[in-house]
């Protein structure tokens, strides 16, 4: 099994390209389930998850056709099946994506339960109340969700009692084939729903309200193809900007939005790294030392919970102490004590954790369970003395495109072994 060496202690400097985001490519390639004519995605990152979704599309007879080196994907065709297996359903939680889609199209779908996972129990009953309140009848039985609207969804008020980014892409998908008018509220409005309305929008959808917290869909017949660009990864783009705060230097990432990452921004240059736009994308450099400061994870446009580990790891290295709080998920601090074998100084209270910065990490053979967890112990590698290896690399593979070959340009002294 893939492993990442690092050998810590050396600043970045240079360019790494940012791709399209993961969490906006997953729920726009289930909206190719929404009409029989192609969707064409552009700025395609080259994930393993983005593979299990195309297995996924082609389970239900929809294929995808790779372009431009993998960097466009042309999806298309008729849906033939409306099971979602749990086989592939079990490798990537996203699949759930496809019920929506699939209930709008076929009036009828088959799709397992995602179950738990590592950062916390993610329930998907806001995606499941939300279609009974469009009309469909759902069952729950031998860990699949067996849905089914014989006369088609209808448009429904549909409120939700908390943010979530899963949800909302599923009712919004629904919701533009379905009869009548729906409205989405208190619904997430990160960029890569913004990204989805805006894709849905150019294959015929009717939607208002894309970047607010309520969106208005008046259900349309039928959709049609489209050529879409995916928007730039924030994820990606945070991560890397806190890999040039931890190892210090000076990084542009190309094709990097700062409007999609203001909240991280801030905590940045409280941080003591600056961040500035240039003509092709963002310029990250680390001022002088890095001072300990507080955050709290919220839906967009707040602190994202997908830079939280990765922002730990850059206090677990400042001066003073920083509070980390994360209110999405109950189970997100599985790197602190990982962090902690490396010589950090982290105490996790309930959803609060306290970080006491030290004067450097050791390097140790660490591993995560989750993505952003894994890419957290990358970073604190940069920064440590000696030897760090990173475990469990397929995590890594699962959201990051060539994560050593990005570093290593920049002068990292990291390797797969
Ligand atoms: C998306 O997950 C992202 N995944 C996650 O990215 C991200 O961490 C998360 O949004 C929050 O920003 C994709 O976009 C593919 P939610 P999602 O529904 O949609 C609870 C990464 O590292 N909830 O907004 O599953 C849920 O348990 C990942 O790239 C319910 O209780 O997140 C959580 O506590 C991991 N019932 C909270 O809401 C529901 O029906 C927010 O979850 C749905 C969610």
């Amino acid at each position: 099994m893939d492993r990442i060496l690092i050998k810590g202690g050396r600043p970045l400097h240079g360019e790494i390209p940012i791709r399209g985001a993961k969490n906006a490519a997953l729920p726009l390639m289930t909206a190719g389930l929404l009409t029989d004519e192609r969707l064409v995605l552009s700025n395609v990152p080259l994930l393993a998850d983005l593979h299990t979704m195309g297995e996924l599309l082609a389970q239900h007879g929809v294929a995808m056709e790779p372009g431009d080196g993998g960097r466009t994907l042309s999806i298309g065709g008729r849906i033939t099946n409306t099971l979602a297996p749990y086989d592939i359903v079990r490798k990537m939680r996203a699949s759930i994506l496809v019920l929506g889609p699939l209930l709008a199209r076929c009036r009828e779908a088959k799709v397992s339960l995602p179950g738990g996972c590592a950062i916390g129990a993610r329930p998907v009953d806001l995606h499941l109340k939300g279609l009974e309140q469009m009309g469909a009848e759902i069952r729950l039985e031998g860990g699949y969700v067996h849905a089914a609207v014989p006369q088609g969804l209808r448009g429904a008020d549909i409120v939700f009692p908390f943010v979530s980014v899963g949800a909302t892409e599923n009712l919004l998908m629904a919701a533009t084939l379905a009869q009548g008018r729906s409205v989405l509220a208190n619904a997430a409005r990160e960029p890569e729903i913004t990204d989805l309305a805006d894709c849905l929008v150019a294959m015929g959808a009717r939607i208002e309200g894309i970047g607010t917290d309520q969106l208005v869909v008046e259900g349309v017949a039928s959709l049609h193809g489209a050529a879409h660009p995916i928007v730039p990864d924030r994820i990606e783009t945070g991560t890397y900007a806190c890999a040039a705060g931890i190892a210090g230097g000076a990084v542009t990432l190309l094709g990097a939005r700062l409007d999609h990452m203001a909240a991280l921004a801030v905590a940045l240059a409280e941080a003591g790294v600056e961040v500035s736009e240039t003509a092709g994308g963002l310029l990250v450099r680390r001022l002088n030392g890095l001072h300990g400061t507080d955050m709290k994870t919220e839906p967009y446009p707040g602190f994202p919970t997908d830079m939280q580990a990765q922002f730990m790891s850059l206090m677990s290295v400042a001066e003073g102490a920083a509070m980390i709080t994360e209110t999405i998920f109950e189970n997100r601090f599985m790197h602190a004590p990982e962090l902690n074998r490396m010589g950090a100084r982290i105490n996790v209270h309930g959803s609060s954790a306290i970080v006491r910065g030290v004067r450097a990490l050791q390097g140790a053979p660490v591993m995560a369970t989750d993505l952003r967890a894994s890419v957290s112990l990358v970073l604190a590698g940069l920064a440590a003395q000696g030897e760090t290896i990173v475990n469990r690399v397929y995590h890594l593979d699962r959201g990051y495109e060539s994560v050593e070959r990005k570093l290593g340009a920049c002068g990292a002294e990291i390797e797969r072994i």
